[in-house]
């Protein structure tokens, strides 16, 4: 039997209560598919900063690297200064952990509203390839001659060839796994965007102004689908992006796109598909160690009362499985999402689900 360790690091706010029924659903899951989870759970968040003045431990990512994959709750404390914990932990591990994939599904489950007047959820199925670990999010710059009339603000978009390429051909490669005629996720989804059909992988960038940073991305994006004949490849620059998004989100299969640019489209993505209650994503080290943490943060306003929706967390969880390897039961478990949110919930929304955060993950579980 496959044993796998689990690093668990709940975070903030409503981080705990959804990381519980994510677990909840991980573990129904092993006893279904004959594996082991093994956890071990970490306090790094904002009230172990705020008791101790320590935002990570120094050994925190090599301690870290042991495990399997990491799952995260969320990270965000109204008691402390923005930048302080994301910077501190979210992004030093992913950049420790080199994940320098952001994986983010757009996904409109059956039942689910999206604000997306006419799309149903054979229209909305594609996937956010965002780069991870470079670009604007590297905070190389400065303030000079601060607080005076001529002060200077520089931060940089920073890519080498390297960072932009490994992560393009890990797009490509993703385009080949999703068309794949032996993906066991086939007919998993409503669109024709499964197994069998040709794959078709957009570069999201903005070739007319950012004339350095995106000619190494356009020209690396060329370079590697010359691999590749069997995935179509398209070109968008983001604005038109975000208006295709929400016009013809059909359009779309796979998008590669720079971490800064991914991070603004995949919120836009997330509301498509019913809001941060069901948006996942997962930090993908495709050497390493991933780690997985839904889109939507810590919501400090309701924390503690059991109306959060755990199903991006659980759904994190399923991006997980499928990560380690355990296909069949991330499969599994993503059906019963689809069941949930096909059958059972009223709205995505936090206290308007018709079902405690508890009962929510009760139903997943006793569907996988
Ligand atoms: C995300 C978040 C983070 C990011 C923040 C919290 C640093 O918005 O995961 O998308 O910008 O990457
Ligand atoms: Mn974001």
């Amino acid at each position: 039997m496959n044993t796998y360790k689990i690093a668990i690091l709940p975070g903030d706010g409503t981080g705990p209560e959804v990381v519980n029924e994510g677990i909840k659903v991980l573990q129904a899951a092993a006893s279904k598919f004959d594996f082991k989870l093994e956890t071990e759970t970490f306090d790094f968040g904002g009230d172990r900063y705020l008791a101790t003045g320590e935002v990570l431990p120094e050994n925190a990512s090599e301690e870290l690297r042991q495990f399997d994959a990491i799952y995260l709750g969320a990270i965000g404390h109204p008691d402390v200064r923005p930048g302080i914990l994301e910077k501190g932990i979210l992004l030093r591990l992913r950049f420790e952990l080199d994940q320098y994939i952001n994986l983010r599904p757009v996904v409109l489950y059956p039942g689910v509203e999206t604000p997306l007047a006419d799309k149903k959820p054979e229209d909305i199925d594609y996937v956010v390839v965002r780069e991870n670990t470079g670009g604007l999010y590297t905070g190389i710059g400065g303030i000079s001659m601060k607080d005076t009339p001529h002060e200077m603000a520089v931060q940089s978009m920073v890519y080498n060839r390297h960072q932009v390429e490994r992560c393009i051909r890990y797009a490509f490669e993703y385009v080949r796994r999703r068309h794949n005629s032996d993906n066991p996720w086939n007919g998993l989804y409503d669109s024709d965007k499964g197994a069998g059909k040709i794959g078709q992988l957009t570069l999201c960038g903005k070739t007319n102004v950012l004339t350095y940073a995106f000619d190494l991305w356009e020209r690396v994006f060329y370079q590697v689908a010359e691999e590749y004949p069997d995935v179509k490849t398209d070109y968008c620059h983001v604005d038109a992006t975000c208006m295709w998004m929400v016009k013809n989100p059909e359009w779309f299969d796979v998008i590669v796109t720079c971490n800064m640019f991914g991070d603004i489209i995949t919120d836009l993505g997330a509301i498509t598909q019913g809001g941060m209650g069901i948006a996942a994503g997962g930090n993908i080290n495709p050497e390493g160690v991933g780690m997985f943490e839904p889109i939507g943060g810590s919501a400090p306003k309701y924390t503690g009362k059991g109306i959060i929706n755990p199903l991006a967390a659980i759904a994190c969880g399923a991006m997980m499985l499928d990560e380690l390897g355990e296909t069949e039961a991330s499969v599994r478990v993503t059906e019963a999402i689809k069941t949930v949110t096909a059958e059972k919930l009223h709205s995505m929304s936090a206290g308007r689900m018709g079902y405690s955060t508890s009962e929510v993950g009760d139903l997943v579980a006793s569907l996988v």
